[in-house]
């Protein structure tokens, strides 16, 4: 037997960077999906070039309104799972409100933790030119960041409710600016959220890095949705650009009504379930 088979090393997880995403631009779609736990990790890992560990989970785990409830601690716990379950796409982790807004210096010890306790690749965090400062300082202290213009929800009570972005011409400029601003501050890529194909379009063709839509039209250097939402796990009225890639709510359903079924007529557990004693 070789040294090989007799030692067996496990070879170093070579994951995407966001430097091999930036190099995207312009080229074949980045598939980006959220993930907040490691089997969600595991099985969209394989096709997808980015996993974003979004603040959504306040909402689709944890039931919270808005993203605004989520927590440094709750982003690293989650965080550290999907790093656990995913082998070769990049993760990055949203950065939560009130974690980051405040200085350069906040946002770089709230990025630090972050990686430091996760083994992620980059951070997201909301905000376009105002930002730009802060994304300069994260991007110069070796940390990448993943920005988002456009409807940013952490700023929902701001824009008083999700609503689509850039519906005039100088709400549309405004959001050109911001999407140039975090290029030029050194974002390795922008996800633009609920905006009309023409700015998505305009801004693609402007900037230098990537730019991920969601709901902001083909016209992105790749799409991100959140994975409940595309899986049909969460149920009921999905925003416009929503598509229900299958119906795993209904799958679970199924399953439960039949396993409490099977419970009530005691058919579960059968024999094949039972734990025998040592012959
Ligand atoms: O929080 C999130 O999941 C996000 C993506 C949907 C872009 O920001």
């Amino acid at each position: 037997m070789s040294s090989h088979t007799e030692n067996p090393v496990p070879s170093p997880i070579k994951r995407l960077t966001p430097p091999d995403l930036k190099m995207r631009k312009g080229k074949d779609p980045l598939v980006c999906l959220t993930a907040y736990d490691v089997q969600t990790a595991r099985i969209a890992d394989p096709y997808c070039d980015l996993l974003l560990v979004g603040d959504s989970l306040a909402m689709v785990v944890h039931g919270f309104p808005s993203t605004l409830a989520a927590t440094l601690d709750m982003m690293s716990l989650h965080g550290a799972a999907v790093v656990r379950g995913a082998q070769q796409a990049c993760v990055c982790i949203d950065m939560p409100f009130g974690s980051y807004e405040q200085s350069p210096e906040q946002a770089f010890a709230s990025a630090a933790q972050l990686l430091a306790e996760t083994g992620a690749q980059g951070v997201k965090l909301e905000g376009g030119s105002v930002m730009a400062d802060t994304i300069r300082f994260l991007t110069q202290r070796g940390i990448p960041v993943l920005a988002h213009v456009g409807l940013t929800p952490q700023a929902v009570n701001s824009f008083g409710g999700f609503r689509a972005q850039g519906r005039d011409a100088q709400a549309a400029d405004k959001i050109t600016e911001d999407a140039k601003a975090v290029a030029e501050a050194g974002a390795f890529a922008v996800v633009i959220e609920a905006v009309m194909e023409p700015l998505a379009r305009s801004i693609t063709e402007t900037i230098a890095i990537p730019t991920i839509g969601i709901g902001a039209s083909a016209a992105c250097d790749g799409q991100i949705l959140v994975t409940e939402d595309a899986l049909g796990v969460t149920s009921g009225r999905a925003p416009r650009f929503v598509r229900r890639f299958g119906d795993i709510n209904g799958a679970m359903q199924d399953a439960v009504k039949l396993y409490a079924e099977e419970v009530r007529a005691r058919r579960y557990p059968a024999a094949e379930h039972y734990y025998k004693a040592k012959s």
